[in-house]
């Protein structure tokens, strides 16, 4: 089979510019993306500069953005690129999204291992320690388990929709990979760990639910639902003098009271007093001035059904975070579960 790829290409050490260069390759039809990328390399320019290792996506080395979306190029067929609509027959390719271009589709991996590394993914358990190995019931274990299986190709940072605004922001990956060490029922630190995670700028109130690192995700660890439950945990463990959790709340209440969001008091209610809010003055004005701000907020018809939706979601919700925990995990550090081997690992 013949592909032609468009390569988004840039050398930052020689010239500023990036260019898009073609290449026309004749691959075998099981031919992944990155088989494809590596013929060019071998046969027409080995001035293509391409990240790779195992060739069978448990490295995470190859990431890329192949026909706009994130992906692993050893695990993107040529021809599903194809079928998916390369254009007239192309597949573009570009780096990896979110992290700086060192050479064509190797990018700079500093910032996000700094920002996994931000998050202590290692064991810390506290108490004396076992005299084997630390025993853990298999639900705990199976809870974690898909995320255990994140590989760290940074396909969900490099489609982060909220990183691509703030860089701050730790990342789908990063939050992902603190989810699993504070629900591993050997770990003595998870309130430290939600405590960390609500406060730090860029900490897990930064995400926009965009679900795109859920779509992207090769090893589907599914990085939004975590965070959205570290949020939860977090509220749950007291941590709620944070503008993330304020708004949450607010939300929630202006809905169960109106049965629609009422902005402004949202606005009002996410800040943490009047100082603050001077500083929101100026997108308050503008967002007035677009008709984003109603004059007057009334209760919708049949608020009371909303009312009650919202009761029954939340009765739901308390039922089932009960079952999870007598189903799964003993408490954090309880006896015989946590205290322990003094620096574990775990993926
Ligand atoms: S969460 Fe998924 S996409 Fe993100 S680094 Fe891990 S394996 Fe890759
Ligand atoms: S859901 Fe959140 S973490 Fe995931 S890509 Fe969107 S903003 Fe980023
Ligand atoms: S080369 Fe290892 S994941 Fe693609």
């Amino acid at each position: 089979m013949d592909v032609t790829l468009s390569v988004q290409r840039h050398n930052p050490d020689a010239n500023p510019a990036t260019w898009w260069q073609d290449y026309t390759v004749t691959v075998p039809d099981h031919a992944t993306v990155l088989d494809a990328l590596l013929a060019v390399r071998d046969e027409q320019d080995e001035s293509l500069t391409v990240r790779c290792s195992c060739r069978s996506h448990i490295c995470g080395s190859c990431v890329m953005r192949i026909d706009g979306r994130s992906a692993l190029g050893c695990k993107t067929k040529v021809a599903e690129a194809l079928r998916r609509g390369g254009a007239e027959g192309r597949v573009r390719v570009q780096p990896a999204g979110n992290m700086a271009v060192l050479k064509d589709l190797a990018v700079d991996l500093e910032g996000f291992f700094g920002k996994v590394r931000a998050v202590q993914p290692w064991l810390q358990p506290v108490g004396p320690e076992p005299e084997r190995e630390y025993l853990v019931p298999n639900e705990a274990m199976l809870r974690v388990r898909d995320a255990m299986a994140c590989i760290l190709c940074g396909a969900c940072v490099s489609a982060c929709n909220s990183l691509e605004v703030d860089d701050r922001f730790l990342g789908p990956a990063a939050l992902a990979k603190a989810w699993r060490f504070t629900e591993d029922p050997r770990d003595g630190h998870d309130r430290d760990r939600l405590e960390f995670l609500s406060s730090v700028p860029g900490g897990i109130w930064d995400c926009t639910h965009c679900f795109a690192c859920v779509e992207v995700c090769p090893k589907d660890v599914k990085p939004m639902e975590r965070i959205i439950e570290l949020r939860r945990r977090a509220m749950d463990a007291g941590f709620t003098d944070n503008n993330g959790a304020r708004h949450s709340q607010a939300f929630r209440d202006t809905i169960a009271h109106s049965g629609w969001l009422d902005e402004t008091k949202v606005a009002v209610r996410s800040v943490r007093g009047p100082d603050e809010l001077l500083d929101w003055v100026g997108v308050g004005a503008r967002s007035f001035l677009r008709g984003k701000v109603p004059l007057r907020h009334k209760a919708i018809p049949g608020a009371l059904r909303v009312t009650a939706i919202v009761s029954a979601a939340e009765r739901t919700a308390a039922g089932s975070a009960r079952g999870g925990a007598a189903a799964g995990a003993a408490p954090h550090g309880a006896p015989g579960h946590g205290p322990g081997s003094g620096g574990g690992s775990g993926a």
